[in-house]
């Protein structure tokens, strides 16, 4: 009986797809890709005249710092191997590389008096080869490692950064910029600002809670339109590219339907998206109401005589508004909010912060997956309703999603991350067809594993696995890497796919157990998932 279902369910079902209603594929404009970070593979930290970054200085002086220890001194060895991971890009048969420029490897000392040969030399050759293979470069300007000689002056603290951003992106769209047409100025503010100067995760470690994470925000977004307008009005006549920003937000999950839990969802989303959002996507500019109103009362209760928040002046207001060409955005997770004025959750963060000025306590929803990093659980309707709200509140911004992707503690058999590939895309496809929002690429974090920051080399994000015992950084596709491939080249999301015995070599898996374990797990799911839509439909 249970059998016969089955197969009644898989006929129908499977019939449907064949038949082409249920068939949605991406739309002809769409692209994909992958991203990297130049620390997180490039290694060769002290090759030539190459300048020391604060990752570079925080994983010397203090190695503590990170989770087993580790550095990128080596990493996945790109500055060596960049000829295998264009391989592995063609491989997949993505349509762009989105990679990010070391500032010290260019700019050995941080300003742009003197420029390294080498590091010319070296991401000459990385587009050049880019190019050769048809894969289109989009580089990002800054991903988080400054040079260390910056940083000795405050660094994102200090508003001289705007110059010397400026001067650092002027050498690379002189030197790059006739082929590289795709840039990012600065990668995920809250990461840089909120774990960089308010807490003591990642490089520099400054502790400036509530001050010098809003200080950070505010020079980072003035570099960035600094340098989004050198580019308009010197570089883009000649060069014809495109400029933008990233930003990193969760969906902030309403705890319910009611009017105060969508408020409190409201408010989470101007705390995350909106304070770098804001001011650049908004049609009034500057930082959103509730966060400006909210900063500032909590700094006079606590004795400041002005508000921790920096205020822009309205010719700053003028010259930030509008000044992006797409909004790059990176997700991974959401989280719910709930106004919960229980005390002992608000006593892990110091007073003054960011999270206090919100006011908020945040969890998981039960529902949702969790992983093996505290930071992230699997939700992906998530990134749906967040490419909805950028739509809303942002009259509906081309969005390139710049990241997004899965973790797992290593293993070639990654059915977690394939489950997380396809249910997140299966979000952004169901958010452009059925409403609209304005999303033209996605790019997958990661092209292989790398140096994950703090968590060092114990976490593994690719759809490469990279052998960091091995001399050689030994790179070798995970089955994912084999469902991404697929979902390029049908441009739909099959949810079934799974890789045939041809593509995916499986004598090189020593483990066939896990092989055998994979299949029993997809099996049983697909068996749920068709009785399920059976009796659904
Ligand atoms: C570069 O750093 C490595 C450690 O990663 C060290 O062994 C080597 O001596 C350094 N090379 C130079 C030229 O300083
Ligand atoms: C961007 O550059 C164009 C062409 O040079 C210019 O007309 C336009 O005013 C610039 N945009 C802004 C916002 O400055
Ligand atoms: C800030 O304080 C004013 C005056 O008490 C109040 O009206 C407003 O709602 C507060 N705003 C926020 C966001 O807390
Ligand atoms: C929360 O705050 C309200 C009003 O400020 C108060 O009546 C209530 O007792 C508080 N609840 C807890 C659990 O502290
Ligand atoms: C998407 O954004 C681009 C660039 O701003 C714009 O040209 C295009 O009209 C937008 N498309 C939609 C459907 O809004
Ligand atoms: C590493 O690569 C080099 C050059 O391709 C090769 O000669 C060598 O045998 C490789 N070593 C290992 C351990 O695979």
């Amino acid at each position: 009986m249970i059998i016969s279902i089955f197969l009644f369910s898989i006929f129908t079902f499977r019939f449907d797809l064949v038949k082409g209603d249920d068939v949605r594929k991406f739309p002809d404009y769409f692209k994909f890709g992958v991203s990297t970070a130049a620390h997180q593979i490039e290694g060769a930290w002290n090759v030539s005249d190459k300048g020391e970054n604060i990752w570079d200085h925080l994983t010397h002086t203090k190695p503590s710092a990170i989770a087993d220890g580790s550095n990128a001194d080596v990493a996945c060895d790109s500055y060596h191997l960049y000829k295998r991971d264009a391989d592995m890009l063609v491989e997949l048969g993505v349509d762009f590389y989105r990679f990010s420029i070391s500032w010290s490897r260019l700019l050995p000392n941080g300003f742009s008096n003197k420029v390294s040969q080498d590091g010319l030399r070296y991401y000459n050759n990385l587009i050049d080869e880019l190019l050769s293979r048809n894969i289109t470069p989009f580089a990002t300007l800054y991903h988080w490692d400054l040079p260390q000689k910056l940083q000795d002056l405050g660094g994102w603290t200090n508003p001289i950064i705007v110059n010397y951003f400026e001067d650092y992106a002027r050498v690379a769209f002189e030197s790059f910029g006739n082929r590289v047409k795709n840039w990012i100025t600065i990668n995920e503010i809250p990461q840089i600002c909120t774990n960089g100067y308010a807490k003591d995760i990642y490089a520099p470690q400054v502790m400036s809670s509530g001050i010098g994470d809003y200080l950070c925000g505010h020079n980072a977004l003035l570099s960035h339109a600094r340098v989004w307008h050198l580019y308009n009005d010197t570089f883009r006549p000649t060069q014809k590219g495109r400029i933008g920003i990233t930003l990193y937000s969760h969906w902030a999950e309403p705890e319910s339907n009611s009017v105060e839990d969508k408020a409190i969802s409201e408010r989470g989303m101007q705390f995350l998206l909106g304070w770098q959002a804001h001011p650049i996507f908004s049609s009034e500019g500057d930082y959103p109401k509730v966060l400006k109103e909210a900063v500032y009362n909590r700094s006079m209760e606590q004795g400041y005589s002005h508000s921790r928040l920096p205020v822009f002046t309205l010719e700053e207001i003028k010259y930030l508004k509008g000044a992006s060409d797409f909004l790059g955005l990176n997700h991974y997770t959401s989280v719910v909010f709930r106004n919960d004025n229980k005390t002992e959750w608000m006593s892990q963060f110091p007073n003054p912060s960011k999270e206090r000025d919100l006011g908020y306590d945040s969890y998981f929803h039960a529902n949702w997956p969790p992983t093996i990093s505290a930071w992230f659980a699997v939700n992906p309707p998530g990134l749906k309703h967040l490419l909805n709200w950028i739509k809303n509140e942002y009259t509906n911004p081309e969005v390139i999603i710049t990241e997004n992707g899965y973790l797992t503690r290593g293993g070639l058999i990654d059915v977690d991350r394939i489950n997380y590939i396809n249910q997140n895309l299966q979000s952004v496809l169901e958010a452009i067809l059925d409403d609209h929002c304005n999303v033209t690429a996605y790019s997958l974090w990661s092209l292989m594993d790398n140096y994950e920051w703090n968590d060092g080399y114990r976490f593994c994000f690719g759809l490469y696995e990279v052998d960091f015992k091995s001399e050689n950084r030994t790179r070798r596709p995970r089955m994912s890497a084999y469902v991404y491939k697929e979902i390029l080249r049908t441009r739909m999301i099959n949810p079934y796919y799974l890789p045939s015995f041809s593509d995916f070599q499986y004598e090189t898996y020593k483990s066939s157990a896990s092989i055998l374990q994979c299949h029993m797990k997809i099996f049983s799911i697909s068996v749920i998932f068709l009785l399920m839509m059976h009796f659904l439909f």
